[in-house]
């Protein structure tokens, strides 16, 4: 079965955009994945077309409409009724590695793509919609936000990633970020590679790798260290290395 993302969007032509190329782009001319977009102002009644409207209690900008997007929405995963639907929105979930593994690994997604000041909140109470974010700042529209959902999980799809495939080694995969990586030339202005890479002993560059990766995390993404200690604190043999700690 071909993982398939369908977007519902104002702006399609956003679409495939640069999902088109590369890996994504081979990967779909492959098969490997398939795009629908689906346009909610097909789904509007008035002579307008009118997909939104003005903020109730005032304020600026504008805010998709509840009936109309639940329409599109209806359309869309009536397609697909095994993928979930997610919507696009700052004040969404942040987006994590494990949630795009899960995804890829399912049948497809459909993705509700926001503009203007975001969505009437009632079609979130009405219909089963994960809100996601895929940061702290604000974009002006979903689009971008489900280009980039729908990279990290075509890169994971079998076969598009060739000699790298299971990625299991990369950032946030154990929930850490990944170690430094160095290549050839051997000497760049006057820096030289670790002499631990170059010593072919695969146990100390395991070690070595290990102890940057930690560090670098501590270091940068003090969150993520947090998480993790937390993480492993209430793991049954984590609880015995706090307890260890504290003595
Ligand atoms: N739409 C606007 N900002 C966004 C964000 N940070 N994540 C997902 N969708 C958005």
């Amino acid at each position: 079965m071909t993982f398939t993302a369908q977007i519902l969007t104002l702006y399609p032509e956003m679409f495939p955009g640069p999902l088109g190329t590369s890996l994504a782009g081979r990967a779909r001319e492959e098969g490997k994945w398939a795009l629908n977009t689906v346009n909610p102002r097909d789904f509007t009644t008035d002579k307008h077309r009118s997909v939104d409207d003005t903020p109730a209690g005032g304020g600026a900008g504008m805010v998709l409409r509840a009936d109309v997007m639940a329409t599109a929405v209806d359309f869309a995963s009536g397609k697909q009724p095994n993928a979930p639907i997610l919507a696009m929105t700052p004040r969404g979930k942040p987006l994590t590695q494990a949630r795009i593994r899960d995804i890829s690994s399912g049948p497809g997604v459909t993705i509700i793509c926001g503009r203007f000041e975001g969505f009437d909140e009632r079609l979130f109470e009405g219909r089963n919609i994960e809100q996601v974010s895929i940061g702290d700042y604000v974009l002006s529209g979903g689009e971008m936000g489900a280009l980039v959902l729908l990279d990290a999980c075509i890169r994971l799809f079998p076969g598009v990633m060739g000699a790298t495939a299971s990625g299991d080694d990369e950032s946030f995969e154990h929930g850490i970020l990944e170690y430094p990586q160095y290549t050839r030339p051997q000497i760049w202005e006057g820096r030289i590679i670790p002499e631990v890479l170059r010593s072919g002993d695969h146990a100390k560059i395991a070690a070595w790798r290990k102890q940057r990766a930690e560090e670098d995390t501590r270091l940068r993404r003090p969150d993520l260290w947090e998480r993790r200690r937390d993480a492993s604190d209430q793991s049954p043999s984590g609880a015995q290395g706090k307890d260890k700690d504290k003595e």
